[in-house]
């Protein structure tokens, strides 16, 4: 038995855990949606009732954006819902803590500052949507808990936005990327080190934001991706490229409440940096 649990540990965040962990040779179990599905009450609390964990990461979660709109609605719902439901009701029952993993798609994008931890959330998307009554499951199932809002993810394992440019840009010398829909990049590394970092120091309970310090558009985060690469990238608008799920177009969140608990946020610069000498090593 260890301290520490993970769910959804073949995702990009999942792994990346599990990597920041045996370097640090900290002991986990970690269990992806084939070891336990978190959609599947009496598996979820067999597996986490015997393992008993201290602390439970819940990474697991329904990612796909544009499908949540339609043919997977369900399972969105069913994933990012009722999945953490139980994986909270299971944290309850052996007196676990949960670090829950939240999206900036709870807000819409409309205000042009940046959105505090207790801004009024309005989830424009069914992926939103879901994640936020993912919140709620866990406020009002748990006192002890870390709700971390992210953004943007970028890490070495899985698919995101840095790979795709970079992919692209092998076969076009020219790419049109979004220019009005502005927000924060996050490396999963960051992100990963953040979540030990909140219960390693029993930071105060509650909701959290972290992505990497800065913000940009898309257009000028693919920009700094492929900046030594031989492609002519160009702006566009929301309009001239059309998504089936809204995309707020102003999610930059707060960072203040997760700097005051002592965590130094790389810029996303520094970051995207760090990651394209490790994947390119
Ligand atoms: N990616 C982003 O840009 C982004 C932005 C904001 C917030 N987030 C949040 O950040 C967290 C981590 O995201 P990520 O990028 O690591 O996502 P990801 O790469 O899509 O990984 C999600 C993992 O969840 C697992 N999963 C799906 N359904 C499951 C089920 N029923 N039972 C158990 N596991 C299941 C998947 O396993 P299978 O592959 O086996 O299905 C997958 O390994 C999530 O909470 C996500 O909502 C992500």
């Amino acid at each position: 038995m260890a301290d520490y649990l993970i769910t959804g540990c073949n995702g990009q965040l999942g792994t990346e855990l599990c990597h920041l962990l045996d370097e640090q040779g900290i002991a986990y179990t970690a269990f992806d949606s084939q070891g336990m599905d978190i959609t599947d009450r009496d598996q979820v609390m067999k597996v986490i009732t015997q393992e008993k964990p201290q602390v439970i990461f819940h990474c697991a979660a329904f990612t796909a954006v544009d499908a949540a709109e339609d043919e997977k609605r369900d399972l969105n719902w069913q994933v990012n819902v009722d999945g953490t439901q139980n994986v909270a009701d299971a944290a309850k029952k052996v007196g676990a803590k949960l670090v829950y993993i939240s999206t900036d798609y709870v807000f819409d994008g409309t205000n042009q500052g940046e959105y505090q931890v207790d801004a009024p959330t309005n989830p424009k998307n069914e992926y939103g949507k879901a994640k936020l009554a993912g919140e709620q499951a866990v406020e009002n199932t748990l006192t002890d808990y870390y709700i971390i809002r992210t953004s943007w993810v970028f890490g070495q394992y899985g698919h995101n936005f840095v790979f795709t440019m970079l992919k692209l840009a092998e076969t076009y010398d020219k790419l049109t990327v979004v220019d009005d829909q502005v927000g924060r990049p996050t490396w999963t590394r960051t992100l990963a080190e953040f979540m030990l970092h909140l219960v390693q120091t029993n930071a105060p309970f509650g909701m959290y934001q972290l992505s990497n310090d800065g913000d940009c558009s898309w257009f000028k985060f693919a920009s700094e991706i492929l900046k030594d690469h031989d492609v002519d990238v160009q702006p566009v608008t929301s309009e001239q490229y059309p998504q089936k799920a809204y995309r707020p177009r102003h999610s930059v969140m707060s960072l203040e409440k997760a700097k005051a608990t002592g965590f130094t946020i790389p810029t996303w610069q520094e970051a995207l940096q760090q990651f394209l000498a490790d994947v390119t090593e």
